[in-house]
């Protein structure tokens, strides 16, 4: 009797979490709104522009091949029933009615990549907000406040070497002062607009007020290692770091690289290699999360047989702290003029890009939290160590990321990978937040 009970007692148990199971592979008990596979043949079709021969996407912001990749994401945004508007820098709105005189929550991300990169930083949080607004059309769910999705323009900024760039001067960080400035086949910004349609003399007009923004969200692969190691699925951001850049230009000697003696020369390479060197030791010098970066080196004559006579390179270093970022440039100069001095060489450093850092809003980083829990996801807070559209439109408006798992940590490379469940999660988190944000704010 006793062991007959046990094993009725065992088979309600079996029933029961076979039935949760069902339950859970059907999502009957924590529904997921947006559609994983139509999510997924989206970003499979985004991947296809500017894919590289050899594995990942080279899109850079302001790019033949951006324009092509937009006109996809137009698309899709229209199909959606979204009404679209692009702004003077570029940056792609689609709005979807609210039901009151409100301001906007706006989410989105970027669609740009840098040099051979993946297919899903950017791609990911842009795509999730058009999935998100698909599946708001089908459960007919009508929102107080307007929604926006926007796609920001050359978050990268590989091209003009200003990352953020669309958001920042959406944010007013970035003014007209930028019109002028040339890519490296001599192409301006400003001829930049006016090939994607836009008229220069109104830049100023793509400035966001800050009273139309009810909050900014933003979906994005982590980039990093901390959820995919902890097998965390929703990251909650807490703050984003500051990203300083300058480029560099050392100066030295070309000469004949066989006649002139080895003290007798002002080798541009040697000195840059050494200044390469001194970015890395100065990050080192303290504890901390701080770092520093040489991502390339133009080297000119580049011959075998010549000294170099002019060496550029760009440096970059990023902490959470601003002022950390300031203190370090100012060691880094300090070597490279110890540098100048034993190799006999000039160097000039200009500054190109200050992205200052900022702070996810707690009321917003609480209701990511909340979404993540009613979907049975578990959640981490963390800070971004990228830099991200997000910490620009902080200084406008109350903002908030979700991060999901980067495989391994790895990002900005053709390895880069989410996984479709991992990307489905994201998007229902940033479903449920904003409607959430639209039950929160302004009551
Ligand atoms: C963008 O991903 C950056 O961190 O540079
Ligand atoms: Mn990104
Ligand atoms: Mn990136």
């Amino acid at each position: 009797m006793i062991r007959c009970r046990a094993l009725a007692g065992l088979l309600c148990l079996c029933l029961a979490s076979t039935v949760a199971l069902v339950a859970r592979a059907q999502n009957v008990s924590s529904p997921y709104h947006v559609n994983a596979q139509r999510l997924q043949s989206t970003l499979v079709k985004l991947s296809e522009y500017g894919r590289n021969p050899d594995g990942g996407v080279t899109r850079l912001g302001y790019s033949e091949t951006d324009m092509a990749a937009r006109e996809y994401v137009i698309g899709i945004m229209k199909d959606a029933g979204l009404s679209i508007r692009i702004d003077p820098a570029g940056n792609i709105f689609g709005q979807r009615d609210g039901s009151q005189k409100l301001p906007v929550i706006l989410f989105g991300s970027h669609i740009d990549s840098v040099v051979h990169g993946g297919n899903y930083d950017g791609d990911v949080g842009s795509l999730g907000a058009i999935e998100v607004i698909r599946a708001l059309n089908e459960s007919s769910m009508k929102t107080r406040h307007p929604l926006e999705v926007v796609i920001w323009t050359n978050e990268e900024g590989n091209h003009f070497g200003i990352g953020t760039l669309g958001s920042g001067i959406a944010a007013g960080l970035i003014g007209p002062e930028i019109l002028d400035r040339k890519d490296d086949k001599g192409v301006t910004f400003a001829e930049w607009l006016r090939r994607y349609g836009q008229d220069p003399a109104k830049l100023g007009d793509a400035r966001i007020r800050q009273d139309l923004l009810a909050a900014s969200l933003e979906l994005h692969i982590e980039q990093g290692p901390n959820l995919y190691e902890r097998q965390i699925p929703i990251g909650v951001v807490r703050s984003i770091v500051a990203v300083g850049r300058w480029d560099c230009v050392v100066s030295g000697t070309a000469n004949h690289a066989g006649t002139t003696p080895m003290n007798r020369r002002h080798n541009a390479l040697t000195a840059a290699s050494k200044d390469v060197l001194a970015v890395r030791d100065v990050v080192l010098s303290e504890t901390g999360t701080q770092v520093g970066n040489v991502g390339f080196m133009k080297v000119e004559p580049g011959a075998p047989n010549v000294i170099p006579g002019r060496a550029e390179f760009p440096v970059e270093l990023r902490d959470l702290d601003d002022g950390k970022v300031l203190r370090m440039w100012e060691h880094v100069s300090e070597g490279l003029r110890q540098v100048d001095k034993e190799e006999g060489v000039d160097t000039r450093c200009e500054s190109t890009d200050n992205v200052r850092s900022a702070r996810a809003t707690p009321a917003i980083q609480a209701a990511i939290r909340d979404a993540a829990k009613s979907v049975g996801l578990a959640s981490m807070d963390l800070p971004s160590f990228a830099g991200q559209d997000s910490q620009n439109i902080a200084k406008i408006a109350p903002m908030g990321m979700i991060f999901i798992p980067s495989k391994a940590g790895i990002s900005h490379s053709p390895e880069e990978y989410s996984s479709p469940q991992d990307i489905a999660n994201g998007a229902e988190v940033l479903y449920r937040t904003v409607l959430l944000l639209d039950q929160r704010l302004n009551p």
